[in-house]
């Protein structure tokens, strides 16, 4: 199947060579190759992920253009995945992410307790950012940790059976 009649696929005549720092494409090229060569828009996840982590942890319109010219896929396309899934922000985020699970299990062991304590004690709702900048708080769906719930993702790294207590050590060792 050629590139053309693969779904998703547009071609973008814009120069990709200029799209991204080399460190960037050769980060999204390793992904693409994870793929058959006329289905590269199936890097799209990762290609997101590793651009806004670039960013400090948001993307902007202009980057998500740049990675549909880079994929060669309706720009479209890329804003649905990285609007439907949680783990993309498309605003300016603290310089972390505590993001509390708050799907079933979680709920029924105790998130709701999470989130109000955090709350509370960093002044910060659920979408918001610490005044210092120090933390974005986030909710989040199930995180695949449910036998171990509540579960929290703070950054990149999982945590499970978390107390208040246990949560404020973790959000006391951040930056
Ligand atoms: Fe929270 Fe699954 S419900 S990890």
């Amino acid at each position: 199947m050629s590139l053309r009649n693969a779904p998703l696929a547009v071609i973008h005549d814009r120069d990709k060579s200029t799209l991204f720092t080399p460190e960037i494409r050769e980060q999204i090229e390793t992904w693409i190759a994870k793929y058959p060569s006329e289905w590269k828009q199936s890097a799209v996840m990762p290609a997101l992920t590793i651009v806004q982590d670039a960013n400090g942890g948001w993307l902007t319109p202009e980057l998500m253009n740049d990675v549909a010219a880079y994929l060669d896929m309706p720009e479209v396309s890329v804003y649905e995945v990285a609007t439907f899934y949680g783990m993309y922000d498309l605003e300016p985020q603290g310089r972390h992410k505590v993001c509390v699970c708050n799907s079933v299990s979680c709920l029924l062991l105790g998130s709701e307790e999470l989130i109000e304590h955090v709350e509370h004690k960093y002044d910060v709702r659920l979408g918001e950012t610490t005044a210092d900048g120090r933390f974005t708080f986030k909710e989040v769906e199930c995180l695949g940790a449910c036998r171990h719930a509540p579960a929290v993702l703070v950054d990149k790294t999982y945590h499970e059976n978390l107390s208040p207590q246990a949560l404020d050590k973790l959000i006391d060792e951040l930056e």
